[in-house]
């Protein structure tokens, strides 16, 4: 089995609503290991190329302007399969429609706001994995 690593984002909703803690908390409580963690504000700059794929799509404005507009918490995390795993954990992207038991079914919901607020990034394949931990964490 192929150990992956994933990047993780806690969203400035997540992050402003002092969920950065349960994120974690439910990463490591699966049992995954964090091997990076750090509180930035992004730059519009970063966000551009990790959003590549939705260049041209009527929410990729506001969706850049809604993740400059605070702190996140980003992190790098390891394990078999975790790109997977925490898409599972995460729950799907509208979070009116996310199961309860998933991190944006559990903790989010519509707000009415331009882009749809739901707490959490995750990596989608392992190539857009190290394309984004790249971004992130060019250290790594
Ligand atoms: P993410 O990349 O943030 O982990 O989320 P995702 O794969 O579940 O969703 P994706 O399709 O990659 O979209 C990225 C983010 O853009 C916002 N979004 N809003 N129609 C909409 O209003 C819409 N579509 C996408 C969400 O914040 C989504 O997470
Ligand atoms: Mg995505």
């Amino acid at each position: 089995m192929t150990i992956e690593r994933s990047l993780v984002l806690v969203k400035p909703d997540g992050f402003a609503r002092g969920l950065t803690g349960e994120v974690l908390r439910r990463i490591e409580a699966k049992g995954y290991r964090l091997v990076a963690l750090q509180v930035m504000t992004p730059d519009v700059e970063s966000l551009h190329s990790h959003y590549a794929e939705h260049q041209g799509k009527p929410f990729f404005e506001p969706l850049v302007d809604f993740m400059a507009s605070g702190a996140v918490a980003a992190a790098v995390i390891e394990g078999e399969r975790c790109i997977e795993g925490f898409r599972a954990l995460a729950g799907a992207t509208d979070p009116t429609a996310a199961l309860p038991g998933t991190i944006r079914g559990d903790l989010g919901r519509d707000w009415g706001t331009p882009v749809q607020q739901n707490i959490v990034h995750g990596s989608d394949s392992p190539e857009s994995a190290a394309r984004e931990i790249d971004i992130w964490f060019p250290e790594l």
